[in-house]
């Protein structure tokens, strides 16, 4: 038997060492930014909650909270962090000491409370958070942008870090006109083409379904936007008496309608393939920061 390999040995290694080299390569870092048109319609409570969800099915998570001034997401995760954005723009304090854990080795990049300034960030702040945020880039694979109400400065900054944006609409009618203005705008200001939309604060699905369709049908007759229906929310007493008792509302209220409408959501967004190739995410932002810098100081 001298001389004599066994033809299939070295292929099974090479295949071998090849699921391996897959398995260990990170998956690419998937970037969504919660946005409305309307304020008060949810994002915060959707973020943190999704932000659990994505957790408990293994992704690293890292929640932005940039509604900056008002310490929303740390709030709902009953954590308080010792420092928080202010203190990376100031230069006093690395983003590696303002990452504040949450509950389910979340990672919460805190937006702080009462600070002034921070509405509308200036381009050397811009600079000195898009530097932080590429260190993170390897750490995370899931990566939730809590904006603010509207569509300021500030969201489309941070959008256009997206490759989607998760878009919450209620049933209010100003909430669905104001809706299709920020579409309008998050595609023409932040090239994001991927909505994925949920419905909050609704009866039930027929009425969610109802309001989606009414959407859609102003969005893909005037923009080139590319809608998905992910979810609803029911109005469910639930959510409030969580964010009042500061724990997430899926781990405090399990078997809550929410919560199973929630789920649904996340095995939506989380289970399926993402509808965006995903390339960009935090050098979208390098990239903003380069074309505005020279023209707007
Ligand atoms: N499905 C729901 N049922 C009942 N109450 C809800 C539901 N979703 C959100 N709420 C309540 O609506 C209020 C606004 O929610 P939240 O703070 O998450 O909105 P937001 O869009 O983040 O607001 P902002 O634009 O100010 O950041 C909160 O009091 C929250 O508890
Ligand atoms: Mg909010």
């Amino acid at each position: 038997m001298t001389g004599f390999e066994d033809p299939t040995g070295p292929h099974i290694d090479q295949a071998s060492s090849l699921r391996q080299m897959v398995a260990a390569t990170p998956p690419p870092l998937r970037v969504i930014g919660i946005c409305s048109g309307k304020g008060g319609v949810g994002k915060t409570q959707i973020a943190a909650n999704l932000g659990v969800l994505a957790a408990k099915k293994g992704h690293r998570v890292l929640v932005i909270d940039a509604d900056l001034g008002l310490a929303n997401v740390e709030i709902l995760y009953g954590i308080k962090p010792r420092y928080h954005l202010g203190h990376l723009l100031e230069g006093s304090q690395t983003i590696d000491q303002i990452l504040a854990e949450g509950p389910y080795g979340i990672h919460v990049l805190p937006a702080g409370s009462g600070i002034q300034g921070l509405t509308r960030l200036d381009n050397a702040q811009k600079l000195r958070l898009v530097t932080a945020l590429d260190e993170l880039e390897d750490r995370f694979d899931l990566v939730l942008v809590d904006n603010g109400a509207g569509i300021g400065e500030n969201v489309l900054f941070f959008t256009s870090a997206a490759q989607e944006a998760l878009l919450v609409v209620t049933p209010e009618p100003t909430s669905f006109t104001d809706a299709y203005a920020a579409v309008k705008v998050l595609v023409q200001q932040a090239g994001v083409r991927h909505f994925n939309v949920v419905v909050n604060q609704v009866s039930g699905e027929a009425q969610a379904r109802d309001l989606f369709a009414k959407l859609t049908q102003v969005t893909d007759r005037f923009l080139s936007a590319n809608m998905r229906w992910v979810g609803y929310l029911p109005r469910d007493e639930n959510v409030h008496r969580a964010a009042m008792a500061q724990r997430p509302l899926v781990e405090l209220y399990p078997a809550s309608p929410s919560t199973r409408a929630l789920a649904n959501v996340a095995s939506k967004l989380f289970d399926e393939p993402a509808p965006a190739p995903v390339d960009g995410g935090i050098k979208f932002l390098w990239q903003r920061l380069f074309r505005e810098s020279p023209l707007h100081p």
